[in-house]
Parts: structure tokens; C-alpha cells; sequence
């Protein structure tokens, strides 16, 4: 019989298309993948460290898993991804909770390392690469859609954002063969897939060395957006110091490259951009956001920000909100500063603005966008949209639930409808998260 392995993936969605890679790379190596943990022979948490409350929810998940150790002698736990990496040995040392633990570009030696794990071996392996992508390796999917998919396009950052890990635990940026995308991609499609969404932590560099030329991507995503039309292609994530009119004049000749960027600002005040490293002024993303509007007239709009960075003032919290209502940004996610441990910003920077202000300016900042979510969900009552069907919605199995090109989510009368169409949906009404309406 199959050994099983059960994989929760935590962070990012570059993590959640990790897990299918490691998925895929247990599974010749005679282990599949298994959504009961209690069945399990293995069980891998992927982790996530951008913040320390990622970490925290990790610990206390690893100490939870400890009832199943008692239970079962056999079983084994290991800790993957970018806390693996930052943590290291200290990851096995601490409580004893994990008996292996493997960073980001080291998932090829998984099996051998669950093998040794068994035998007494400190089962580590966190060396960074130059170049792995797992470019050859087809990923096992775990999603249970089966609509839409994430493929990664890059692995890596050498952007240096002050405040950010990921440069530590992901090593330095590297591009994957375009061949092994488009091939992914097709398969993908062919297996009834109708939307990928190209991941990369800064998609605007990508640049792809090979066959005497280079490929960047917006020539990489033409190139995905004509495997057919009826396919769907989104990425994440773009930097507003790369993203070029060329990707936008890319992306208005294909309608099928979704009408969407997420283009996290992270503040509005020139002098913490500054501090951030970020390399770009307000003024700067603001022309950015107007080209957008320009060139892709009704393109969502979507950010991060982060309150309370170092030295941050009341007047640069006034400048972040600022920038949010001017954009009226469509969704954002926002986060209070957390200092981590080796970046720049630690080492250089002290984490000096209260933890009290901290989470006044996220409330302030997220009622804010709560109101422009609203007013950008209202605006779109009586239009008719191009809804991707995901399938049956939470609420109700009358209903299935999908997505507009520019990435709200649409619930509707399913009727004969089936998740993977595309139906013309008539918006009615918006609650707090979703747009209702009729099908046209
Ligand atoms: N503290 C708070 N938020 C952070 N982010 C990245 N690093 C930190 C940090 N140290 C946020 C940024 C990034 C998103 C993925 O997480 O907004 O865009
Ligand atoms: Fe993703 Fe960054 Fe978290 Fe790693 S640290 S899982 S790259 S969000």
C-alpha cells in the first residue's frame, strides 16, 4: 500500500502552488496525497514568514499535532517552505515537535530526507539555488475546483523592500523555461482548466534566457493568452516600479487576459517608500494607476499596505489614506509593520511606532477601504458581466458562484449552468462581499 502524505499549505499563493510540486515529487516516490491527516505517514506543514503572527499560528498548529505522534510512533512531520528556511535546525531543536525540515529549493530531496528522518539523521536540507524552478516537474493538483489553477513563473526576489523576508527565505530571482510554462498551462487547459494565474513575487522582471534570446513577460503572457481564448490569465504580483506600459498595451490585445492588477503601493508618503527601499515615489504609482486607467479602462485595482513602518508619522498615515481614496482601489489587503528578524529594515531602521498606533491606523485604514469596496461593488450594479462559474455557492447549491475579469465574485441562479462555463450575469445587488445578480 501508498504511504500518505498530508500537506497544509499556510501564506501565499506561491506556497499553495509549492505544496502541488512537492505533491508531485512524493508521488513518484510512492506516497499520495491524502485530506485526512489522521490516515497520514506524513504530514508537511508549508510555511510562511512574513509576519510573526504567520509564524505564531504555525507553532501552535505544530504543538496541536502532537496528540497524533502519541497516537501513531510512525508518523512523521516536517516543516517546509520560507519559515523551514529562516528557522533552520532550530526548527527540530525546538519542543521536538518536527523531525524534518526542508526550504524552499530542496523539495527534491524530500524522499530522501523522510527516508533518513527514520534512521536517526537530521533530516535538514535548507541550501538556496541559483536555479531551480521544478520546471520539469508537473504538479499534482490539490485544488478541488478543478477551474482554476496557480502556475509559478519565477521563483526568488532581489528586490530588497526594507521590511520584507522573502529576499532570505527565497533566495535570488530566477525565471522559469517559457517552454515548461506553456506546456503546464495547456495540460492544464486541456484537463478542463479554464483560468491560470502566472506567479511570480515581482511577474515584471521576469526575463528568460535561452534559445539566443531573452523573453519578458509580457511577451511570456501573449504567449499563455493565445493557448485559447476560452482560458482565462491572471498574475500576481506586479511592482509598481516595473509595470510597463508594454504589459498593459499586452494586455489590451487579448480580452482574455483578465482586467485585474494587483499592485501593491505598500504607502502613500514619498519619504517611507523612501525608507521601504520600494524605489518608486507617490507620484510615481499615481502615473502608474492613471496608465492603467488609460489604456485598460475598468481594470480593477488591488494593493497592500502596511501601517506603522518604521518612523511613520500621523502626516504619512494621512498620505497612505489619501492614496487609497484617490485610487478608490476595488480591494486591499493590509497589514500592521512586523519587524523581521536580518532584513534591512531590522538592522537599520528602529521599529518605533507604538503597537497601539499601529492598529489604530489599520482600522482607520481598513474602514476606509471597507467604504471604497462598497462604492466599487455598487458601481458595477446594472451592468452585465462575464462570470467564470467556480461551482455551487456556500450559501446555497441553487447557486453557483464565479468571477468577473476584474476578480469580484459574482453568486447567481445556477440553473443548468456547471462550474468551468462563462455566463452573462446581470448585477442586481452587492452585499459586503459579493455581487448578486440574474443570469442575461
Ligand atoms: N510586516 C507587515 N507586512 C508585510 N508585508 C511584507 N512584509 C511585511 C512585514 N514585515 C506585506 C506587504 C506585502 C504583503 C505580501 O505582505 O504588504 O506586499
Ligand atoms: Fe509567501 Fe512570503 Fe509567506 Fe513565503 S514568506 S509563504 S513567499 S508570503
Amino acid at each position: 500500500m501508498k504511504s500518505k502524505v498530508y500537506i497544509e499549505t499556510y501564506g501565499c499563493q506561491m506556497n499553495v502552488a509549492d505544496s502541488e510540486v512537492v505533491a508531485s515529487i512524493l508521488n513518484d516516490a510512492g506516497y499520495s496525497a491524502t485530506e485526512e491527516i489522521a490516515e497520514a505517514d506524513l504530514i508537511l506543514i508549508n510555511t510562511c514568514s512574513i509576519r510573526d503572527n504567520a509564524e505564531q499560528r504555525i507553532w501552535g498548529r505544530l504543538k496541536s499535532l502532537g496528540h497524533l505522534r502519541r497516537k501513531n510512533k510512525q508518523l512523521k512531520i516536517g516543516v517546509i517552505g520560507c519559515m523551514a528556511e529562516r528557522l533552520k535546525e532550530d526548527l527540530l531543536e525546538r519542543e521536538k515537535l518536527v523531525d524534518i525540515v526542508v526550504g524552499p529549493d530542496a523539495y527534491r530531496q524530500l524522499p530522501q530526507l523522510v527516508a533518513e528522518a527514520g534512521s536517526g539523521h537530521k533530516a535538514v536540507n535548507v541550501l538556496l539555488s541559483r536555479e531551480e524552478t521544478y520546471g520539469d516537474i508537473s504538479p499534482v493538483r490539490l485544488d478541488k475546483n478543478g477551474v482554476s489553477s496557480f502556475v509559478s513563473i519565477m521563483r526568488g526576489c532581489n528586490n530588497m523592500c526594507a521590511y520584507c523576508v522573502v529576499p532570505y527565505v527565497r533566495g535570488a530571482e530566477r525565471s522559469r523555461d517559457p517552454h515548461s510554462v506553456i506546456r503546464e498551462v495547456t495540460e492544464l487547459f486541456e484537463a478542463g482548466y479554464r483560468e491560470v494565474t502566472l506567479l511570480g513575487q515581482n511577474v515584471d522582471s521576469y526575463n528568460w534566457k535561452g534559445d539566443n534570446t531573452a523573453l519578458g513577460f509580457p511577451e511570456l503572457l501573449e504567449r499563455v493568452a493565445s493557448i485559447n481564448p476560452l482560458l482565462r490569465v491572471r498574475f500576481s504580483t506586479s511592482h509598481p516600479k516595473d509595470m510597463s506600459d508594454e504589459l498593459l498595451n499586452a494586455m489590451a490585445r487579448h480580452e482574455n487576459i483578465c482586467r485585474h492588477i494587483h499592485l501593491p503601493a505598500q504607502s502613500g508618503s514619498t519619504r517611507i517608500l523612501k525608507l521601504m527601499n520600494r524605489e518608486y515615489s507617490r507620484e510615481w504609482y499615481m502615473e502608474r494607476v492613471e496608465s492603467i486607467r488609460r489604456i485598460l479602462p475598468g481594470t480593477a485595482i488591488s494593493t497592500d499596505m502596511i501601517t506603522g513602518f518604521c518612523t511613520e508619522t500621523d502626516e504619512d498615515h494621512r498620505a497612505s489614506l489619501s492614496l487609497m481614496e484617490w485610487a478608490g482601489f476595488d480591494f486591499a489587503y493590509m497589514f500592521m509593520y512586523s519587524e523581521r528578524p536580518g532584513t534591512r529594515a531590522a538592522r537599520k531602521l528602529k521599529d518605533d511606532v507604538p503597537e497601539k498606533v499601529k492598529a489604530e491606523r489599520l482600522s482607520e485604514m481598513i474602514s476606509l477601504q471597507n467604504r471604497l469596496s462598497a462604492k466599487s461593488k455598487k458601481a458595477d450594479i446594472g451592468r452585465v458581466f462575464e462570470v467564470l462559474a467556480e461551482g455551487r455557492s456556500k450559501r446555497s447549491s441553487d447557486f453557483l458562484s464565479g468571477r468577473t475579469s476584474q476578480n469580484k465574485v459574482v453568486v447567481f441562479p445556477a440553473g443548468d449552468f456547471k462550474k468551468g462555463d462563462y455566463v452573462s450575469v446581470l448585477i442586481e445587488r452587492a452585499t459586503s462581499a459579493t455581487l448578486l445578480g440574474t443570469v442575461k
